[in-house]
């Protein structure tokens, strides 16, 4: 286990050479109107952006619409035209996670280094300049003539290229005189231009954009388009596509995997030394060796083109499901073996000594209830990783399905909830390392043959939180399996896994989605979040009535006295007031110890529905245009942390 996670270092540094998906955010800006019915935007918005993620994720452009009437919503998103596919999702995710924050402001932009989002209440699709366009210089260097000359050719070729090039052009012009000076410019218009619109967008950035000059940088966010110019080589080598271009990475790949074991060992011991020190975080060089030795048990290191070949060169009618750090597929061995692999999204580049350490930690962890990592791919263009195949899928293909529900009777749900009740004991509670998943919910609950509860991802949100990209998953609704406090001030303890787990809970009973209550079904109100549908009905002592119908109809008392307690251990999980919330083991005790009684809930974090504000002191959405409160992590304590 142990090993298998050094190797998962090696492979993110690997990954390091590779691209950069630039998720800078540049311009974040809501809209000053409010939304004509909020409370119908919610789910309209989920929607919207769900569909938005699954056309960036496919190909790294995409334009959507929900709702009807006033309540209409469209959506554009665009990943500039050197990104590759997987950084592109990482660059959507920083932009997505933030759009929440303009809330309930009817529309939104956020312009990234690599990617740009809009939100909006009107189709948008050709506009190209407006009153909000921009330019932000650089006001750090000033440069001199000769390179403001080319900076000025560098604007003019790309305005005069992307229009024909699907919008798209970085050409790079040398100052002249200079043996290593350029000047580089990337301009990017939004798909949804015509040639000459894009043109016309392209002209009016430039114009803008020459007034930063003499400065060494200059960024124009236009409408309907962005335009860069930099003494800096801020591209991408690599073109959308990802890892089907030859890279330097590749071509690392491509001679590691032919050389000795121990010469690849050495070699990435040195790519690791020369990190280490150009971040001065060095760790020590012991650490080093370890790492390169690990190299030496090669069953932990699967090929790529093994593994590509395993998931028929990652088909989708392979694909299991999707996380928030990569899509996984099934995998069949040439020996017959079934696996699970994980291509991730995964970006470490900066962190790899930081890394290091946390992968150090987590390779101690080992548990009945959690997924076990087999290996994984390091050397080839993209980083996979490899775990043990569950036939079963995960629980959220189940509970929310009227069919295959019928497949999980109450013991079987309830052995789910005891074992992913187990597996987050043993995160949270055990001696080596205490480990925050920070991502439970039915998705990340695997099922193996006999439907026992294994969970995933986890150590993975602690290990990649640099990267953030599993916000992306969790900011679905404005709650969700979030804890409020984590969602509003990124104050995480181990309650807020406690507060997901008793949504997982909630949905494993009802047999419905969080963000997902439909009007007039068991709630009075749209608004009505699960967990607050949930509390209303045990108020009023009506609690029967919200189980799914698959579990209800052949109760004996007995049982069903048995799903009461459990959706009453839901309830006092997903208390507001985290310190109210059981700890994981005491949750355990609670469900197996039925007849004790238990103490009376109190309320869940409620949600206003004419401001959409969480009705409580955690200020939730009272700095719409602050996009700095969401969490985020500064240090490796494990109790609390706050936004930086
Ligand atoms: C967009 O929302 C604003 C404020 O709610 C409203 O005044 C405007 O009419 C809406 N636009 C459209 C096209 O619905
Ligand atoms: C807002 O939307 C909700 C749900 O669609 C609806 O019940 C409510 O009447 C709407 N309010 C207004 C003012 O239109
Ligand atoms: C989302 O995508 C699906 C399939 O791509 C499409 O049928 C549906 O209409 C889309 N919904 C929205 C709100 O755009
Ligand atoms: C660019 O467009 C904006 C907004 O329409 C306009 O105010 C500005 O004058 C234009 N600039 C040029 C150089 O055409
Ligand atoms: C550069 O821009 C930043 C942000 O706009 C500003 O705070 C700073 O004072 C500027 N510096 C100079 C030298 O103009
Ligand atoms: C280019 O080279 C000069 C000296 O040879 C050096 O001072 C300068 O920093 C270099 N510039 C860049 C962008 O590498």
């Amino acid at each position: 286990m142990k090993k298998a996670l050094f190797i998962l270092v090696l492979c993110l540094l690997v990954e390091k050479i590779l691209s950069q998906p630039r998720a800078q955010v540049v311009e974040f800006k809501c809209g000053t109107l409010l939304m004509h019915n909020a409370s119908a935007a919610v789910s309209i918005l989920v929607a919207v952006m769900e569909n938005l993620s699954g056309l960036m994720r496919t190909t790294g452009f995409g334009i959507t619409k929900g709702g009807t009437g006033p309540d209409s919503y469209y959506g554009l998103g665009q990943c500039y035209g050197d990104l590759n596919l997987l950084d592109c999702v990482l660059c959507y995710a920083e932009a997505r996670a933030r759009l929440p924050g303009c809330f309930p402001y009817n529309s939104a932009r956020i312009y990234l280094d690599g990617c740009f989002i809009r939100l909006a209440n009107h189709t948008f699709y050709d506009e190209i300049t407006g009153p909000k366009d921009k330019t932000i210089c650089g006001n750090t260097t000033t440069k001199d003539n000769k390179f403001q000359e080319s900076a000025r050719r560098a604007l003019q070729e790309a305005v005069t290229a992307a229009p024909n090039n699907e919008g798209f052009a970085r050409p790079k012009v040398s100052v002249s005189g200079s043996k290593n000076e350029s000047a580089y410019v990337l301009a990017n218009c939004w798909k949804t231009l015509n040639p000459s619109s894009c043109r016309a967008c392209l002209d009016n950035a430039s114009v803008s954009l020459t007034k930063c000059l003499p400065w060494s940088e200059g960024r124009r966010l236009n409408t309907g388009c962005f335009l860069r110019y930099s003494d800096r080589d801020f591209l991408n080598s690599i073109q959308r596509g990802g890892g089907s271009k030859p890279s330097k990475g590749v071509v690392i790949a491509i001679v590691a995997s032919s050389v000795a074991v121990f010469v690849i060992g050495a070699v990435i011991g040195l790519t690791i030394r020369k990190n280490m020190i150009l971040q001065r975080k060095r760790r020590g060089s012991s650490d080093i060796v370890k790492m390169s030795r690990t190299l030496n048990d090669s069953s932990l290191n699967f090929k790529f083109s093994t593994l590509r070949k395993a998931t028929g060169n990652f088909n989708d009618s392979n694909k299991l499901g999707q996380g928030g750090f990569g899509i996984v597929y099934k995998g069949v061995l040439a020996d017959g073996r079934e696996i699970a692999v994980k291509r991730l999204f995964v970006n470490n580049r900066q962190r790899a000594s930081d890394f290091y350490n946390e992968v150090n930690l987590i390779s101690t962890v080992e548990h009945k209830n959690l997924i076990r990592l087999l290996g994984c791919s390091c050397f080839g263009p993209e980083s996979l990783l490899v775990y043990e195949f569950l036939p079963n899928m995960s629980l959220d293909h189940f509970i929310f399905d009227a069919n295959k529900g019928k497949m999980l009777n109450w013991q079987r749900r309830f052995d789910i909830i005891i074992g992913a009740a187990e597996g987050l004991v043993y995160l949270h509670e055990n001696k080596k390392v205490r480990i925050i998943h920070r991502d439970i919910k039915s998705s990340n609950i695997l099922l193996d043959a006999k439907f026992r509860a294994k969970i995933a991802d986890f150590g993975l949100a602690r290990t990649f939180q640099e990267d953030k990209s599993h916000i992306s998953t969790v900011i679905a609704g404005t709650l969700g399996y979030m804890a409020p406090e984590y969602l509003a001030y990124g104050q995480l303890t181990e309650k807020a896994d406690v507060y997901s787990y008793g949504v997982l809970i909630l949905e494993t009973i009802t047999g419905r989605q969080i963000n997902r209550v439909k009007n007039n079904e068991f709630s009075d109100s749209l608004s009505d979040s699960l967990v607050i549908a949930a509390w209303k009905h045990f108020q009023q002592g009506t609690t029967e009535q919200i189980i799914d119908p698959n579990l209800g109809n052949s109760n004996s008392g007995y049982i069903k006295n048995d799903i009461l307690t459990a959706l009453h251990v839901g309830l006092l999980c997903t208390q507001e007031v985290p310190s109210l919330r059981p700890f994981m083991s005491t949750v355990l005790k609670m469900l197996s110890k039925r007849d004790e009684p238990l103490p009376a809930p109190s309320n869940p974090p409620f949600i206003d529905e004419k401001t959409m504000e969480v009705n409580d002191n955690f200020e939730y959405s009272s700095h719409p245009f602050n996009a700095s409160f969401r969490p985020s992590v500064a240090t490796m304590s494990h109790s609390a942390f706050y936004p930086r």
